[in-house]
């Protein structure tokens, strides 16, 4: 085991989805997986490991934010040799045109996290999803009439209750759609380690209109996201 995910080795399958939510991998390992067996309970950040249409597929909970985040991707990329990520998480929309419900596929994150600023010696560094990955995604997100999905840039933000929304304003007036927690740590870990990643959230609430998703669009929007990174990961 690593210091945080109790599996053995070769527990965990070379693609990983990663939900913030633990109850969620869950949630995804009951619903979409076959024989799908528990690997971790440390911490209650419970893992899976089953199949999907005959590929070994694993779904590992995060946490929320960077920190956390981090600490599952570095050991899944480091010590269990997982070789793609994709997060299936939430964000808030920051731009009208996209609305609740739709999916946004990050090509990019921006971030105030201190973290790469110490990787990096202050230098801006920037995180970017997997083209690949990327690709197949937005390919299996057009081939669907329940959802409509962006492709574009996010911002990983380190305070969910932040006491500066006003700085999100240059963030939208260059391109940004949608704040989360944990996509730049992703981007970032997976170029250090030579490894693919993606980050698909589905919009749960509207920072300009004030929108949020019931428990069951919630549900609905989560399985389509699923799905899609299902679909992106095995491609
Ligand atoms: N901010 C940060 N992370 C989020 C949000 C948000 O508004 N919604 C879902 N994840």
């Amino acid at each position: 085991m690593s210091t945080h995910i109790g599996a053995e080795p070769g527990a965990i399958a070379p693609h990983v989805l990663m939900p913030g939510d633990p109850l969620r991998a869950k949630w995804i390992a009951e619903t979409f997986l076959d024989a799908a067996t528990g690997y971790n309970e440390v911490r209650g950040m419970l893992g899976f490991t089953g199949t999907w249409r005959g590929h070994r597929i694993s779904v590992q909970g995060s946490g929320m934010g960077q920190p956390s985040f981090a600490i599952y991707a570095n050991e899944l990329f480091d010590q269990y040799d997982v070789q793609s990520v994709v997060r299936v998480g939430s964000c808030g929309a920051l731009v009208e045109k996209v609305g609740v419900r739709d999916v946004i596929l990050a090509s990019g994150a921006c971030t105030d996290s201190g973290m790469n600023r110490v990787r990096f010696h202050g230098l801006d560094y920037a995180p970017v999803a997997d083209f690949g990955l990327l690709r197949a995604a937005y390919d299996a997100a057009q081939a669907r009439d329940d959802v409509t999905a962006w492709t574009g840039l996010i911002f990983s933000g380190d305070q969910f209750y932040t006491p500066r929304p006003d700085l999100m304003e240059p963030m939208v007036e260059h391109g940004v759609l949608g704040v989360e927690m944990e996509a730049s740590a992703l981007y970032t870990l997976a170029a250090k380690y030579g490894r693919r990643a993606l980050a698909i959230c589905t919009v749960s609430d509207h920072m300009v209109t004030g929108e949020e998703t019931t428990a069951l669009e919630r549900q609905e929007t989560f399985s389509a996201m699923v799905e899609i990174a299902l679909e992106a990961v095995t491609s």
